[in-house]
């Protein structure tokens, strides 16, 4: 059979790891794997990769992906529908492997549903794809925090200061939460709970008051400044949105970072860590993540069990209907009562 393969959305660490599972599995069946150029757009375009052995060679530790990527939706082009059908048909797929976010699996269920052989594999740092317990990329994202947070405490601890570490998740908090518990944050704030900024200028308070001289407060980029009196202000990056019709979002660190200062007093300091988050190999849990994401996936073309996406259920690879995913998957608020037991 002749397997097609894409990337589409936001790039995340362990793309190619998949690419390459996908591809090694399904050759080593006797398959053809072709991978399509920018994501879906690709597929409408009708760019092709071949992949063969040696393309898919020293690529497992790669960031980014090798068949670059794209937002391009065929559901927001005139044409884009049929230049899909068209290219399925008559290039001769009889498997399509999409590798993205939320946004990318619906897709890729409306193409199944209009009668295309699809497969998804959930791909985010946020981890926020519902119907699987996680997604690759995340663990890089959160050592990469982790790891700035580690930094950020020396400093912090010389000179007395808060330091406020914006991280990325868009909607959710998966990345600050996670990064917050491992790196031993004294707040974490994220869109699925609401903390005004009283209450966090209070706990810093209670906290130096207790003899501590520093405080590590992480923040999601999707968490809204909300006030005692009511007041919620959500901050952006720019009044912009992308492709897929999302806010551009960024900013909520600084504007934090000032309630602090104004209500504790003390010297406060802000990093985003932004795109480099996304950036560079993944750690060895996503690589062997992304593996098991990527053969699954194959597998699931080679048996003709088409509509459905790879998924992590506890610690068994499985699958799920794309019909059933949809929407958001948001924090389960256990971690962030795990994380408040060093709050103070
Ligand atoms: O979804 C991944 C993500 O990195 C989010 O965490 C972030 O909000 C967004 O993508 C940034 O998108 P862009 O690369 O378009 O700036």
């Amino acid at each position: 059979m002749k397997i097609g393969v894409l990337t589409a959305g936001g790039d995340c660490p362990g793309l190619n790891a998949v690419i390459r599972a996908v591809t090694r599995k399904s050759l080593a069946g006797g398959h053809e794997v072709v991978g399509l150029w920018r994501g879906y757009a690709g597929l409408a375009e009708r760019t092709y990769v071949p992949l063969d052995m040696r393309s898919v060679s020293g690529i497992l530790p790669l960031g980014g992906t090798i068949l670059s990527t794209s937002s391009y939706d065929p559901y927001r082009h005139d044409d884009g529908l049929a230049s899909v059908r068209a290219a399925v048909a008559e290039d001769g797929f009889d498997a399509v492997v999409a590798i993205g976010g939320e946004h990318t699996m619906s897709i890729t269920r409306r193409l199944h549903e209009d009668g295309l052989p699809m497969i998804g594999v959930p791909k985010t740092i946020d981890n926020d794809v519902p119907c699987t317990d996680f997604t690759f990329g995340f663990d890089t994202a959160v050592q990469i925090a982790t790891d700035a947070i580690d930094r950020l405490h020396t400093t912090a601890a010389s000179h007395d200061r808060v330091m406020v570490i914006e991280v990325m998740g868009r909607n959710t908090g998966w990345i600050a939460v996670f990064s917050g518990i491992a790196g031993g944050a004294d707040a974490i704030v994220i869109p699925e709970l609401e903390l005004t900024v009283e209450e966090i200028g209070d706990a810093i308070n209670a906290r130096h008051h207790r003899g501590k001289s520093f405080s590590i407060v992480v923040v999601a980029e999707g968490a809204e400044l909300a006030f005692a009196s009511g007041e919620k202000r959500q901050v952006r990056a720019s009044s912009e949105t992308d492709q897929y019709g999302y806010p551009r979002l960024g900013g909520i660190g600084q504007a934090l970072a000032r309630e602090i200062e104004q209500r504790t007093g003390f010297e406060t300091r802000v990093t985003t860590l932004g795109h480099v988050q996304r950036g560079g190999t993944p750690t060895a849990t996503d690589r062997v993540l992304a593996t098991r994401y990527g053969v699954k996936a194959a597998e699931l073309a080679i048996a003709g069990e088409f509509g459905r996406m790879a998924a992590l259920h506890g610690s068994e690879m499985t699958s799920v209907a794309l019909a059933e995913v949809q929407g958001v998957k948001q924090v389960d608020l256990g971690y962030l009562r795990l994380a408040s037991t060093f709050f103070g």
